[in-house]
């Protein structure tokens, strides 16, 4: 899909109309450049109240020689705001077929910049399907769509530059859902690595530094390596750095890259681990940040370090009951070694020490109780410093992504730091609050300001997309698979708020 903006009142192709619940009639201001047997047939399904308008739904008139139009409904009027204008966007784009031809025009009835933009937003979120691995059919190619967003003069400066934005923002949702996507036949440690090094050559201030296998033994990663050492496909630690000049403290993201997670040795059942591929989500949500934010000309400094390892069984791998020791120089008794989320990341939390960041976030497709938690609705949410999640609370909430606060507190530690023969365990004592036990583990990798020993701990956030990363049927972005989400929050949360 081709998007763009201009203040012409010309109506190319289908017209794309957003209406209020209660339209009785095209509104005047839309009327411009409209041939009049559309109009009339518009007006005559309104005034009929055989189109509602209600949210997200859509009908598609063809009148004829006057060309067709998508009515797509916005609610009342009253209650509508900027997410319905993104799901709207997203629901016509969802409606597109091969009848409404290569050219769409939308036209609003003075809603405003940034509900134009929000609904061009979800026009371009929605244009996503993963098909690189279907054969191509001639006829089935797909039309690419051009979509003119049409404005007054006076907003098509501010419109335009917000729709450019949004562009840049989608490219890095998309190579989320990308990454995500991939089989784990092709997506392995060392092929994200790969493209996360081909993909900084485009840009002049990004550099990436991938830590290989033997590097990471040397440099004593053992979370890292206990985790990925049972694959015939080695583990890696990758680090983004943009603008890394920029003097200050900066963001640091670090993701959960399990490209394929059997369970290891505490192998998982066999029902659905095909959707384990996407166990690697935090790792992409980390990546199409810096996608996002390498699109959009961000000038801060912002590092992110991804943790990469598949989880095999195998003669390799480790083993519960197996005593590792983590960069932090902390040791773990590896009771369940499924619960590998945590290993790899107690590597990446630690080093992020080594950049003095003004914040950590890690992200995690970390615990199957998050998903019992929360469902596929909201992302489960963690952090040392409340008025800091608030913030990623409140960045969510404007994007429309939903990360909701969950507790950190000393007794899920106390549980995590309870074993009979090492600093920390991999397992709580119970089945119960699993998503907060995996929250309080990881907060004992948080290093304190310059590795000091009665330092202050480093402001950190943990959100486990677990159940929002994929697999969500009300994300009505996206048509199925790998959502992409907090792309969006952590481009918002670093360049807005
Ligand atoms: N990758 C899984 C968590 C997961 C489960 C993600 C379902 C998405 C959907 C993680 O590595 C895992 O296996 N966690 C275990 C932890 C347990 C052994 C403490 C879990 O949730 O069962
Ligand atoms: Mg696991
Ligand atoms: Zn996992």
């Amino acid at each position: 899909m081709e998007l763009n903006v201009s203040a012409n009142e010309n109506i190319n192709g289908t017209l794309v109309l957003p209406l209020y619940e209660g339209s009785e009639s095209v509104p005047e201001s839309c009327e411009v450049g409209m041939p009049n047997s559309l109009k009339s047939q518009i007006n005559r399904v309104l005034s009929d109240g055989d189109f509602k308008a209600k949210k997200k739904s859509t009908m598609t008139l063809f009148g004829g020689e006057d060309g067709k139009a998508i009515l797509v409904g916005l609610g009342k009027s009253d209650d509508c705001t900027s997410h319905d204008f993104r799901k709207a966007g997203a629901a016509v784009t969802a409606g597109i077929k091969k009848s409404h031809g290569s050219e769409l025009t939308v036209r609003f009835d003075n809603v405003g910049v940034a509900n134009m933009g929000a609904f061009a937003e979800g026009m371009m979120l929605r244009d996503y399907s993963y098909d690189n691995y279907k054969q191509k059919d001639d006829d089935e190619d797909k039309t690419e769509v051009s979509v003119r967003i049409t404005c007054s003069e006076a907003e098509a400066e501010e419109l335009t530059k917000l729709v450019v934005e949004y562009k840049g923002i989608c490219k890095g949702v998309h190579l989320s859902r990308d990454l995500g996507n991939c089989p784990p036949n092709d997506m392995y440690p060392e092929v994200f690595a790969d493209m996360a090094w081909e993909w900084a050559k485009d840009f002049d201030n990004v550099d990436v530094t991938i830590i290989n296998y033997d590097q990471a033994i040397k440099a004593g990663m053992g979370g890292l390596v206990a985790v990925g050492m049972g694959s015939a496909r080695k583990p890696c630690m990758v680090i983004f750095e943009m603008n890394k000049h920029v003097e200050g403290r900066c963001p640091l993201l670090v993701g959960k890259g399990i490209t394929f997670d059997t369970g290891g040795i505490s192998l998982k059942p066999g029902t659905n681990m095909d959707e384990m591929k996407y166990d690697m989500g935090g790792s992409a949500t980390v990546f199409g940040t810096m996608e996002a934010l390498a699109q959009t000309g961000h000038e801060g400094k912002v590092v992110a370090i991804t943790c990469m390892a598949e989880n095999m069984p195998s003669s390799n791998a480790q083993r519960p009951g197996d005593v590792i020791t983590t960069l932090s120089g902390k040791t773990v008794e590896v009771l369940n070694t499924d619960a590998e989320g945590r290993l790899v990341l107690s590597d990446g939390l630690w080093k992020a020490g080594e950049f003095d960041p003004e914040y950590i976030i890690d992200f995690a497709t970390l615990t199957g109780a998050c998903v019992v938690a929360l469902g596929h609705e909201a992302t489960g949410l963690w952090s040392n410093d409340d008025d800091f999640r608030t913030r990623i609370h409140e960045a969510g909430n404007v994007v429309g992504e939903l990360a909701w606060p969950m507790p950190l507190l000393p007794a899920f530690e106390k549980e995590m730091t309870d074993s009979k023969i090492a600093d920390t365990r991999n397992l709580g004592a119970g089945r119960y609050g699993g998503a907060n036990t995996a929250a309080a583990f990881l907060k004992q990798f948080v290093p304190n300001r310059g590795y000091e020993k009665d330092g202050e701990q480093i402001t950190w956030a943990h959100m486990d997309i677990a159940g929002t990363y994929w697999g969500s049927k009300t994300n009505t972005m996206v048509k199925n698979g790998a959502t992409g989400i907090h792309v969006r929050t952590i481009h918002h949360l670093i360049t807005k708020s």
